[in-house]
């Protein structure tokens, strides 16, 4: 008896468990299309996202350009008068003025310059590397270099040798093959010999990189962004284009043309944060403007350059260009446009012609400063505007609204820029998941007359100090932006573009977190809001249709939230449920408008108890997406979504 009373208390508490909600899709209204745009990325270099992340350079202070000069390296040797090192400045030229020149006196005994990399040199074993430098020795035939990699350890990894330096400058090469795999190596050359030796732009390369593109971006990396199917990336940031003050900020022009002669500044997450300076971090620009267009052209990215529009971070310096001063910041912008879609006779069109892309870029918006704020913003941005817009009518501008999602500076900005003429306005929210919860409502009503929404940064910050680098990423996070996401879907009339930010950090050198991906100098790993971001992206569908329960929008009411949206290319209906309760619900679909009599229902989900769970680089990931299958029959599904899970539901039905 006392057992049959135990199941059936059992059973009841499952029923009790398990709330039934009734939601009701209209598949035959679409209401709104979806912009190819809506679900993109958003890279700045911060992190060493850049030097140190996606730009797969080995070395760092190749050119020995850092203030410090010898940042990163270290001389290793047997004894004091064997050899030694000047750096020697050649103020007269323009770019890469300095070179090191080395010294060794006796044959016996041994002097070696080593390189620690990023916080270290990832070798991967069996995988080669390329090696270069810019060398010429002062007396013929008398040195030879040794090159190695070595591992963590100090143990050597990999070897070549280089003896052919002569009197005249030339860029020698040399091919690395690891017989290990090392996560914190370094580079060591040993110089062999006697005599005198100049050396520069000591360069150390995967062969495998993005496209085998020799100098190029690191595999892996670019993979995991390319997998989120961005419908634009935008570039370079973020804080970094404003710069500390106005010599610091972000000039592309100086990002493009041959790598070598890039000149290096000080990254500004350099000096931002006591708590996490990094006195190495500087902006070398292997990675620049041409490459950021040519990333985003290869995974099918609309690019989104950001340019200073004569403002530094006004967290920082404050300063300004003065008014009539301001010209040389409009050139940047209409030469930059010239170089992306410019004729290859035109002046900057040429030079991307010459770098290799004779195509143009098809840049088609572009973004005219970042976190600005005040009557300072608007009466720049008025002038870039008015001289974008007079020499290049089709371009989208994007405008900024400042750091804040509401209050004074938000409010000022909009109601000055629903006057102007940007194509959208970029707002951004870091706050906390409950904030998330709160604002899935955020667009239902917004005024509509104006210039549309792009959603340029967001992440749920959750409170406390985790101590795994990656532990910010929670699954709580992850969940409050999918419920937040939902909202910015059925607006997707007025939200155009979203993007996650900032989107790369490395866990031994970050700044800033949470972030998107995280890697370290070996691997990457997909955060749950990585994978929260591409079941939206790679979901997007083409038109808004509504999802209702009761008659309305399911923006948070006991837990649930939801969006639909149909793909006419594909004829999929997608829904996407977000369940931010602790218990799991029955989801009882009625699909209404369409004939369905059965359907092989795919249902993608992402869902853990643990609100704290977050993906590290050292384990398993604990949070990735599952894929289960349902039958759909006569209009209607019954689905139960777990407890804490976002699912995306793809119902196949006619093509329109
Ligand atoms: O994403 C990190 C920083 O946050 C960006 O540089 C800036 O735009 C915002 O304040």
């Amino acid at each position: 008896m006392k057992r049959l009373i135990l199941i059936a208390a059992v059973f009841i508490m499952s029923m009790v468990a398990v709330a039934q909600r009734k939601l009701v899709v209209s598949a035959d209204k679409l209401l709104n299309p979806v912009a190819p745009t809506m679900w993109g990325v958003f890279f700045e270099d911060i992190n060493f996202g850049a030097d140190g992340g996606l730009y797969a350079e080995l070395v760092k202070n190749r050119s020995f350009e850092f203030p410090t000069a010898l940042m990163g390296w270290r001389e290793n040797r047997s004894s004091y008068d064997k050899g030694r090192i000047l750096i020697i400045n050649k103020a007269t030229q323009e770019t890469n003025t300095r070179f090191a020149r080395v010294t060794i006196e006796k044959e016996d005994g041994n002097y070696a310059l080593s390189n620690e990399g990023f916080r270290g040199m990832g070798f991967h074993k069996d995988k080669q590397y390329d090696f270069s430098l810019m060398a010429r020795v002062l007396t013929p035939g008398a040195m030879q270099l040794k090159i190695q990699l070595l591992n963590n350890a100090g143990t050597v990894i990999g070897s070549a040798a280089i003896n052919d330096v002569t009197t005249e400058w030339k860029k020698i090469t040399a091919s690395i093959t690891a017989t290990d795999t090392a996560q914190r190596g370094k580079l060591n050359i040993v110089f062999e010999g006697e005599g005198i030796i100049d050396i520069d732009i000591i360069s150390l390369f995967p062969k495998d990189t993005w496209k085998g593109r020799p100098g190029g971006l690191r595999n892996d990396i670019v993979q995991k962004i390319a997998d989120l199917k961005p419908g634009f990336l935008r570039f370079p940031g973020g804080c970094i284009v404003e710069g500390k003050d106005l010599t610091n900020r972000y000039q592309w022009k100086t990002t493009v043309g041959n790598t070598d002669d890039r000149t290096l500044i000080m990254n500004r997450w350099n000096v931002e944060f006591r708590h996490r300076a990094a006195p190495d971090y500087y902006q070398s620009f292997g990675l620049g403007f041409y490459e950021y267009f040519l990333l985003a052209e290869d995974i099918g990215a609309a690019p989104l350059p950001i340019i200073n529009c004569g403002m530094a971070c006004q967290f920082n310096s404050g300063e300004v260009v003065a008014m009539d001063e301001l010209q040389p910041y409009i050139n940047d912008a209409l030469d930059l446009i010239e170089f992306a879609n410019g004729a290859i006779t035109t002046q900057w069109g040429k030079l991307r012609n010459d770098m290799g892309h004779p195509a143009p870029f098809n840049l088609q918006f572009l973004g005219v400063g970042n976190e600005q704020w005040e009557p300072q913003y608007i009466e720049r941005y008025k002038v870039f505007e008015k001289a974008i817009l007079a020499k290049y009518p089709n371009i989208k501008i994007v405008s900024g609204s400042g750091p804040f999602a509401e209050g004074e500076y938000f409010n000022y900005a909009w109601k000055e820029l629903r006057h102007l003429q940007p194509s959208l306005v970029d707002e951004h929210y870091y706050k906390p998941p409950e904030w998330f919860l709160k604002n899935a409502n955020r667009y239902d009503n917004y005024d509509r007359s104006g210039p549309k929404v792009f959603a340029g940064e967001y992440a749920a910050h959750i409170k406390g100090n985790p101590a795994a680098a990656e532990g910010m990423n929670s699954w709580e996070a992850a969940l409050a932006e999918a419920a937040f996401m939902t909202g910015l879907e059925r607006n997707a009339d007025m939200v155009q573009m979203c993007s996650y930010a900032p989107l790369l950090a490395h866990a031994d050198a970050w700044q800033w977190r949470p972030d998107l991906i995280w890697f370290d100098n070996l691997k990457t790993v997909a955060t749950p809001n990585y994978y929260v971001q591409q079941l939206f992206s790679t979901n997007r569908g083409t038109h808004v249709i509504a999802i209702t329960e009761e008659g309305k929008p399911l923006t948070g009411k006991e837990g649930l939230y939801s969006s639909a949206v149909t793909d006419a290319e594909t004829g999929t209906l997608i829904i996407k449920v977000v369940n931010n309760a602790a218990t799991a619900q029955m989801i009882d679909l009625n699909i209404m408008g369409l004939k369905i009599k059965k359907a092989a229902v795919v249902i993608q989900e992402l869902s853990t108890k643990d609100l704290s769970s977050c993906n590290k680089l050292s384990e398993l990931e604990q949070v990735k997406p599952d894929t289960k299958e349902a039958l759909l029959a006569a209009n209607k599904l019954l689905y139960t979504i777990p407890a804490n899970a976002v699912a995306v539901l793809k119902i196949p039905v006619k093509k329109k």
